[in-house]
């Protein structure tokens, strides 16, 4: 990101992020859109160092917007939507929709129909029930779709319980255990206008321990070779997932890009060569790694409550419905002064929110500079899974997300205003 200090303001994108949050109000996401581009970029980059046949398919869910949708386009990049909402954001955005790939466990028919009259590129199929419904409804519309099953390699990726997903005991995807998984694969071979991709996995979220995505490869490349063998098809593309980590804090220490794409890229190529497969299209479904560490929210402080020998609570104008994270998963933040950002954190502070929980917290006992009302406070790395996790809880409207590059800013989503709480209220 690109971020320095000022006479001890923060700026981001060559914007002074005090000015801005005093002139646009607060709370609001702030976004660097040039860390983003570079993300997705060096994305493409690395995994076509290593083979000429990848993909790189941004995962919406992370953050989306119409913006972001554009910008993901131009890079050449696909996109991964796990909702009709999100494919309708996608296609108002014009994104190609040949590039998106559709997720979820339990699309809707009629999420379903979208996606089939919309011509995207891939469903990637969650169950049988939904792979009878995508031939059912691809036939009536006489249209071929190309699909991947989503497969459970079995591997317990090392992170929160709430976001690991490849294991066994999941409710995502076939297993490999009972033949579930080579059963999809001959339905898929032989039901009426579906085409049969490859696979697809998505072993969990926020990993750093990148064994684990070696191990579930090998296990991928196993059950390849099984359909080669028993259904004499080749599998011609293999998505990974996403799951990259990001760093929270200061002691956090993920992988890069770089060696993500070597251990994704040279494992399924090494694998395939041993096994004498046909090395596939490599296909990689990042979201977190690509925006979390563009974005920051800025809050101001409006209450500062100390309790001798206990805490002292900083009260911001925000918290669980801007981000959920903390107390959802024990997500570690870390806060600092965005007006004092040249001084040091030398007191010890727990950032509350405003919302009526105990458990609306937005830091926990964390380091933060001398703190006064009014300060604008600064929460780092919350570009990925906060927006997109926020809520209208308390009926607190929204954040917008601003997005800043080479001093200038722009809403790329306005914040809420009561009139937009009171619109689908009909009663
Ligand atoms: N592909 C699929 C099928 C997914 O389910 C996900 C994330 C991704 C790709 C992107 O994974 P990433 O690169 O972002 O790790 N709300 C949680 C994260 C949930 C992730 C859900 N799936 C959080 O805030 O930590």
């Amino acid at each position: 990101m690109t971020a320095r200090v000022v006479d001890g303001d923060l700026y981001i994108g060559d914007v002074d992020m005090v000015d801005l949050a005093r002139e646009v109000g607060t709370a609001v996401y702030v976004m660097d859109e040039a860390h983003i581009r570079e993300q997705l970029l060096e994305y493409r980059k690395e995994m076509s160092f290593h083979w000429d046949d990848v993909e790189v398919i941004y995962a919406g869910k992370a953050f989306l917007s119409k913006a972001m949708a554009h910008l993901v386009a131009r890079t050449g990049c696909g996109l991964d939507v796990s909702s009709g909402g999100e494919l309708a954001i996608a296609l108002a955005a014009d994104f190609p929709p040949q590039r998106i790939y559709a997720h979820g466990n339990n699309k809707t028919p009629a999420e379903l129909t979208e996606c089939i009259e919309a011509g995207i590129g891939h469903i990637v199929v969650d169950s049988l029930e939904e792979l009878e419904r995508i031939s059912a409804l691809a036939s009536e519309r006489g249209i071929e779709q190309t699909v991947l099953l989503r497969i459970t390699p079995g591997v317990k990726a090392d992170t929160h319980d709430y976001i690991t997903t490849g294991a066994e005991d999941s409710k995502f995807g076939f297993g490999l255990n009972q033949g579930l998984a080579l059963h999809a694969v001959e339905r898929a071979l032989e039901l009426p206008a579906i085409k049969y991709g490859g696979l697809h996995m998505h072993i969990g979220s926020q990993i750093y321990a990148l064994h684990s995505f070696a191990a579930a490869i090998e296990v991928m490349a196993d059950f390849m070779l099984e359909i080669r063998e028993k259904l004499g098809t080749d599998t011609c593309t293999l998505n990974t997932g996403g799951g990259l980590g990001v760093a929270y804090g200061v002691p956090d220490d993920p992988a890069t890009i770089k060696d993500y794409a070597k251990v994704v890229v040279d494992g399924i190529k090494e694998a395939c060569e041993q096994r004498g497969l046909k090395v596939p299209c490599i296909a990689v479904e990042p979201g977190r790694s690509i925006v979390a560490n563009a974005g920051v929210t800025l809050y101001t402080v409006g209450s500062i409550k100390e309790i001798p020998g206990i805490r002292t609570y900083v009260s911001v104008d925000g918290g669980m419905t801007d981000n959920i994270r903390t107390s959802l998963y024990q997500a570690h933040y870390e806060a600092f002064i965005a007006n004092k950002a040249d001084q040091p954190r030398s007191i010890t502070a727990t950032i509350a929110g405003k919302h009526c929980e105990s458990g609306d917290i937005v830091v926990s006992d964390g380091p933060l500079q001398p703190v006064e009302v009014g300060d604008i406070l600064c929460v780092p790395a919350t570009g990925a899974y906060c927006q997109s996790l926020s809520s209208n809880y308390n009926k607190q409207v929204r954040p917008g997300v601003i997005w800043v590059e080479n001093g200038n800013w722009r809403w790329v989503v306005r914040r809420e205003t009561y009139d937009d709480l009171l619109r689908c209220d009909v009663g």
